[in-house]
């Protein structure tokens, strides 16, 4: 018999593809734009070789014990793994393939695009345009802060830091700075970026991008401490995932002018309810966790995530692991 495999999500149509003509796996599909409920996926994993999975499910000891055994191969169509407790898999032997590469420059794309919008008031402009708030053009109407001749500061230096470092320095940045664990020289070199201290990153930054995996060591990284050492006019921008974030925190350096403005594209929880205060500042632009949402790398994403959990199954060498 074909490995059985679960896929808890409608993918993109180029996975989907490669899932039906690789004639190897006889798999089952949550055929829908949303998540699987908890009960039918534990329900659905019984027994599988493989799944296949989006970063909106938790992939844990639980689930694990449920699937049993026969299960080798997870495929997350992420470049994230938190939503993967890495150490109940390795415990059980089965293999992790991620989305790596396919996806950063979309998502460097949008953390541009989310800066500047963030920077120069985009969101909060044409909400006054369409309301009436436009009474004639005046001299401090909507200023924010310009690119050129600011330092922008990196933390978690990675490949999407880099490709947002590559796409900010026509905007005529003076200088680039990041920390992470330890020194990323030739990553950092491509940039001509400084190795710098957290505190002297969130000392000196006029934007702060946050760019690093979640982990037990980053989590909630971005919080009073970092705040109240950052500059007046600085700008926060996160995409990489909202635990990094103590959002009270955040909520309080917005709210007291104690930082200019944040832009985030990824919250706790997600979605973030509509209730949530963080919705009523001006300085604070939300977006619904879409950095990498383009046609062409969704589509990649959900090929790579596909020809991960095949080579697994085989037994063969993934296009992208992860090293447990
Ligand atoms: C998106 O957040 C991803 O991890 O791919
Ligand atoms: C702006 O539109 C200017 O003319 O300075």
């Amino acid at each position: 018999a074909l490995p059985k495999v679960y896929v808890t999500r409608r993918i993109p149509p180029d996975g989907l593809d490669i899932l039906r003509k690789s004639g190897q796996v006889q798999f089952e599909l949550w055929d829908s734009d949303d998540p699987v409920p908890r009960v039918e996926l534990l329900n659905k994993v019984k027994g599988c070789d493989g799944i296949l999975c989006v970063l909106t499910e938790k992939i844990d000891a639980q689930l694990l014990d449920v699937a049993g055994p026969n299960l080798k191969v997870l495929s997350t169509m992420s470049v994230g793994y938190d939503h993967l407790s890495l150490e109940e898999l390795k415990k059980r032997g089965i293999r992790v393939g991620y989305t790596p590469e396919v996806l950063t420059d979309a998502v460097a794309e949008l953390t541009v695009a989310l800066l500047l919008a963030t920077s120069r008031r985009l969101i909060e402009a044409t909400h006054e345009a369409k309301t009436g708030g436009w009474g004639t053009w005046r001299t401090m109407w909507l200023c924010g802060h310009e690119l050129a001749n600011s330092t922008v500061g990196i933390l978690g230096l990675g490949r999407i830091g880099v490709a947002i470092a590559e796409r900010l320095k026509p905007f005529k940045v003076k200088k680039f700075i990041y920390t992470d664990v330890e020194p990323r020289t030739e990553l950092a070199n491509m940039i001509n970026a400084e190795y710098v201290s957290l505190d002297e990153l969130a000392k000196q930054s006029d934007f702060l991008a946050i760019c690093c995996a979640l982990t037990p060591e980053t989590h909630g990284i971005c919080n009073w401490n970092l705040f109240s050492k950052m500059k007046k006019n600085a700008i926060f921008i996160n995409t990489s995932r909202g635990g990094v974030v103590n959002q009270e925190d955040l909520y309080e350096a917005l709210s007291t002018g104690l930082i200019a403005g944040a832009g985030l594209d990824v919250t706790t929880p997600e979605p973030l309810p509509t209730h949530h205060p963080l919705y009523t500042l001006k300085n604070c632009v939300i977006l619904p966790h879409i950095a990498s949402a383009s046609y062409t790398t969704r589509n990649a994403m959900s090929a790579l995530a596909a020809n991960n959990l095949l080579a697994g199954l085989r037994g063969e060498a993934m296009p992208k692991e992860l090293k447990l």
